[in-house]
């Protein structure tokens, strides 16, 4: 024992391989588990996958990059739970990929905004958030009511996402396309947010 640790103290190349074997099996027991955990795979009561409209608004959301400004993610801190409501927890984000958590918070956190502001708040917001909001440095998305939301590609979506584990129906794919057409982006993008966090909205 005693040569080993000399070995290990006197040559840092062995030091650096035998940090890297413990760090990496310490890594292992911690990071294999949560693959396999319920409260990280299975959906938290009342999460359910977006809606055709929704996944399309969230799509929208990643293009425009808001989740450069805004996280997802509620800490377990007082501080964030007096503010945004039930801290986030794996079981809500089961049917998010890619995840939104994030960490850069230029704006409040997202993550329970569903049904925060009416439909008509959000409208005016997402088109020039100074006039809800007057001392608000986020940018205008004027372009968002103008573009019609792209219906023909939400059901390739939504095939995609039952392959990774979101369980759409065949029906709900089959109606996915009429869901969206005729709304714009601006729609999907407000679906989106108002579905967010619903399930532990009012748990405290
Ligand atoms: C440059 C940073 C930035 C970007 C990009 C950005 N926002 Fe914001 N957002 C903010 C700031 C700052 C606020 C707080 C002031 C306000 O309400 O306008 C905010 C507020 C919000 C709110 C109100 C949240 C609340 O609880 O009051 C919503 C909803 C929102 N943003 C959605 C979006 C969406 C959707 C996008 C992308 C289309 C986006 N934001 C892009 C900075 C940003």
């Amino acid at each position: 024992m005693d040569k080993i640790q000399k070995l290990v103290e006197e040559h840092v190349g062995f030091l650096i391989v035998f940090t890297l074997i413990v760090i990496s099996i310490a890594g292992l027991a911690e990071i294999v588990p949560l693959a396999f955990q319920k409260s990280t795979t299975e959906p938290v009561a009342g999460v359910k996958p977006y809606t055709a409209l929704q996944l399309t608004g969230r799509d929208i959301f990643i293009r425009e990059g808001c989740y450069t400004c805004h996280s997802q993610m509620i800490r377990p801190f007082r501080a964030e739970t007096e503010r945004y409501g039930h801290y986030s927890v794996a079981g809500e984000s089961v049917y998010d990929h890619p995840f939104q958590w994030g960490s850069k918070r230029t704006g409040p956190d997202l993550a329970r905004v569903g049904g925060r502001y009416s439909d008509e708040w959000h409208r005016v917001h997402l088109t020039n958030p100074r006039d809800v909001v007057p001392e608000s440095n986020m940018p205008a998305f004027p372009w968002l009511a103008k573009n019609l939301a792209d219906a023909d590609g939400v059901a390739a979506k939504m095939k995609a996402l039952r392959i990774v584990g979101v369980p759409y129906t065949d029906k709900e794919i089959a109606e996915g396309k009429a869901e969206v057409e005729g709304k714009s982006e601006l729609d999907a993008v407000i679906a989106y947010l108002q579905s967010l966090g619903l399930a532990l909205k009012n748990v405290r």
